[in-house]
């Protein structure tokens, strides 16, 4: 029975290197190439490769069986899946960032907020009673506040190299981020043999990799 396996294009993928190799996989054909669906026939395997936000959606469907994604994507596009695995990869942090000197606006009770992720700023600012408008944007969030169109941003800082790039500073932390393994629940009953040695492999190299650091 082949098992479909999901992966994050961009940064999470090169962060998957080593439970792919794990999986016996060439991650650099997997990284390289431009198919849409790669087939290790010899494993049963096939992988796809997505945008992080369309993983939970091909999950909950059961067109993917498993996928790796980060939990942000899994806050934000609240999807029926199961999370059977908490990563090592993918570690960053959801934070609320602007311009120092505008720090001070997070009192107003009225903010313009610029985000990939609307739900987790409406609900995070929805907590402090505060009232703001959201701008959804689709990358470089930075730019947002840099040309006006924002108080301040809601978005991932790994390094906090693009912050600081740009000129602008951490308010607040939200949440501590990683990547998540999830499963559809209809696979996870009917391919549990595959679905389980899959898991023990994640595990064996969580395992190998925590044991290094
Ligand atoms: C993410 C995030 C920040 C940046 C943070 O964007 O939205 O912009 O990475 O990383 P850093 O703290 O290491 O600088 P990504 O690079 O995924 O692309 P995007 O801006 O197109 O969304």
């Amino acid at each position: 029975m082949t098992i479909t396996i999901g992966l994050s294009k961009g940064r999470l993928l090169k962060e998957s290197k080593g439970i792919l190799e794990m999986l016996g996989q060439d991650f650099e054909h997997i990284k390289t190439t431009r198919q849409l669906v790669i087939k290790d026939e010899a494993q049963a395997y096939n992988f796809i490769l997505l945008k992080p936000s369309d993983i939970p959606t091909y999950v909950e469907k059961g067109v993917i069986d498993i996928g790796i994604v980060g939990k942000d994507t899994l806050i934000e596009n609240e999807r029926d899946v199961y999370e059977v695995m908490n990563l090592s990869i993918g570690k960053c942090r959801f934070s609320v960032a602007g311009f120092p000197e505008n720090k001070e606006k997070l009192k107003q009770s009225f903010i313009r907020v610029a985000t990939k992720y609307p739900n987790i700023a409406k609900s995070y600012f929805d907590k402090q009673d505060k009232t703001i408008e959201v701008t959804k944007l689709n990358g470089s969030v930075e730019l947002a506040p840099l040309v006006g169109l924002s108080d301040m941003i809601v978005d991932l800082v790994e390094t906090g190299n693009t912050l600081k790039a740009n000129g602008l500073v951490v308010y607040e932390d939200i949440a501590e981020v990683s990547a998540r393994l999830i499963v559809n629940k209809v696979s996870y009953r009917f391919k549990s043999q595959g679905i389980q040695e899959i898991i023990k492999k994640v595990q064996l190299w969580e395992d190998e990799n925590d044991s290094k650091i």
